[in-house]
């Protein structure tokens, strides 16, 4: 018996999912490259390559350290390298699989330059471009003189373009979303004309989230996809209309342990299993699988708070529920394990093997 709150994954679901993300995608000529930010787990970076990926995305060099020592041997870090040590690390990590990276600052080509001529390495560069999100990337018209200064520092070949269209999960409909899917892929494919005008090389054109993704044939010119989220599903995927409750392959199990008064029910996950993360709606912490009308209004660190019809429902103290979670990238990380089921039986369990590894 396993003790609740625990974290479940219902491993045909999540099968499903990625066969059919990643046919997708190679349907329209797309590699996909997933992002394993989502599970953080060696076992599920592994299947991922078997059903089709053609590498891994990661976003920190920690978690890309234990992708590469559970034998992992392709991968992008999708993430600004700054500073000596990260420089050194990504050097070692160079030696031993295919890496690339990204560059949006001088101050961060210049580091990945001085260590690359110090391994006698050459380091494949995508530069990577601001969407819109102004999280990271170049401005697009800042992007041939930069493109320059970088492919003029030793050690590193300017091979390809990036950018994250986070963005587009403002979007709820499916117009919205492939309208902002092809604008994502104009970006690069523009991009990649301009530089290729100027004499680059560029040949990858990394683009590629859950959402856009899901209308490959909008992202047609893109060389490869980072969609992450897609493994699982939650309430954004939901929300952005590509997924149901039924695609949904990780719920958090939950014990119903106090009821107060009639209508007012508690469960034994909170914050610290299902994090305070909001971005799906601004009212609910989650859908209850079992009960999608009761909602999960509340949480403390150990709590949550379920609000109900006692008219309509009758929990019962010592009852589990599933909860599909808001987001998905972040529950993987607040546990060692988590549990996998076949055809509703426990299967297997799965390391969380880059758990905590931000840095
Ligand atoms: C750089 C980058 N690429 C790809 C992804 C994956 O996007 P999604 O979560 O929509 O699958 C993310 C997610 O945050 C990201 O930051």
């Amino acid at each position: 018996m396993l003790t609740t709150p625990y974290v479940a994954l219902d491993m045909d679901i999540m099968e499903k999912n990625i066969n059919t993300m990643t046919s997708g995608l190679a349907r329209n000529g797309i590699q996909h490259w997933p992002h394993i930010k989502t599970h953080k787990s060696v076992r599920l970076a592994k299947l991922e390559q078997q059903l089709g990926a053609s590498g891994i995305t990661c976003a920190k060099l920690a978690e890309a350290e234990v992708m590469a020592a559970g034998g992992i041997d392709a991968i992008l870090l999708a993430y600004p390298l700054i500073g000596e040590d990260k420089c050194r690390r990504y050097a070692e990590l160079a030696r031993k699989i295919t890496v690339r990276t990204i560059v949006d600052s001088l101050p961060g080509a210049e580091g990945l330059s001085r260590e690359a001529v110090k391994n006698g390495l050459i380091f494949d560069i995508d530069i990577a471009i601001d969407y819109g999100a102004h999280r990271e990337g170049i401005q697009p018209d800042e992007l041939l003189d930069f493109a320059h200064k970088v492919a003029a520092l030793p050690g590193l070949r300017v091979n390809g373009v990036f950018t994250y269209a986070g963005t587009i999960y403002q979007y709820h409909t499916e117009q919205d979303i492939r309208r902002a899917a092809r604008q994502e892929a104009e970006l690069l494919i523009n991009s990649r004309d301009r530089l290729n005008a100027n004499g680059f090389e560029i040949t990858n054109l990394s683009g590629g989230s859950t959402l856009s993704s899901w209308y490959a044939e909008e992202l047609q010119g893109i060389t490869e996809s980072r969609a992450g989220n897609f493994i699982f599903g939650d309430m954004n995927a939901i929300n952005g209309g590509i997924y149901t409750a039924e695609n949904c392959a990780l719920t958090i199990c939950a014990t119903v342990v106090s009821i107060p008064l009639p209508g007012y029910a508690t469960v034994d996950a909170g914050t610290k299993s299902l994090t305070s993360d909001l971005s799906a709606t601004p009212h609910s912490y989650g859908m209850i699988q079992e009960y999608p009308e009761i909602e999960l209004v509340k949480l403390n660190e150990e709590h949550g708070y379920l609000r109900y019809d006692p008219q309509k429902f009758s929990l019962t103290i010592g009852e589990q529920i599933h909860i599909i979670p808001n987001h998905c990238c972040v529950v993987a990380n607040l546990v060692d394990e988590i549990y996998a089921f076949r055809n509703g039986e426990y299967s297997e369990t799965i390391t969380i093997d880059a758990r905590g590894k931000s840095f």
